[in-house]
């Protein structure tokens, strides 16, 4: 299972690579979780593409590609949240507060819809995969959890979605 927000690049791709190294069935999620967005953050022009997702994914192998809306993950405001506890305190989790929270609720849900065997992330969301390994340890989720290594441009910048927000500069910076 490779879990994504979507706007697919190389990166994306090369987890569902390793998803099949690993599994029969290789399913892929579209999801851009509001839950894990401040207020003032990107949620509304965060990238999209879901026809061109659709293709990409479909183009790489995966068998089962999972485009819920909004309304299908939260049919009403969710009331719990998973707590991610100290290892969010810090890096990303203590400029973006509530993120974490909101990313392994979401990672909660999409493993009891999709309930798989094995769940594959990227490691350039190197405290992301962290709190997800803690996640399953911690609440015996029944998955193996693989974490792949990071793709980067050819001048070493990661692979990212939101690398299309950057201008030239902050590009080189
Ligand atoms: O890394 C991401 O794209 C997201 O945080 C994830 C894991 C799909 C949860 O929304």
């Amino acid at each position: 299972f490779v879990p994504t927000m979507g706007y697919l690049h190389e990166g994306h791709l090369a987890l569902v690579d390793e998803a099949r190294r690993h599994a029969d069935v290789v399913v892929m999620s579209v999801f851009v979780n509001p839950l894990q967005f401040a207020p003032t953050e990107d949620l509304a022009r965060y990238p999209r593409d879901p026809e061109g997702d659709a293709a990409k994914a479909a183009a790489r192998g995966v068998d089962l590609f999972f485009l819920p809306d909004a309304a299908e993950v939260y049919p009403r405001e969710p009331r719990v949240r998973v707590v991610p506890g100290a290892l969010a305190a810090r890096w990303e989790g203590e400029v973006r507060p509530g993120h974490f929270a909101g990313v392994l609720t979401v990672v909660t849900k999409l493993f009891h819809l999709v309930r798989p065997d094995v769940a594959v992330f990227g490691q350039k969301d190197a405290q992301q995969a962290a709190l997800v390994r803690a996640l399953v340890t911690d609440l015996d989720f029944p998955l193996r959890l693989v974490v792949a290594p990071t793709v980067r441009e050819a001048d070493g910048l990661a692979l990212s979605s939101r690398n299309v927000y950057l201008s030239p500069d902050e590009r080189a910076r």
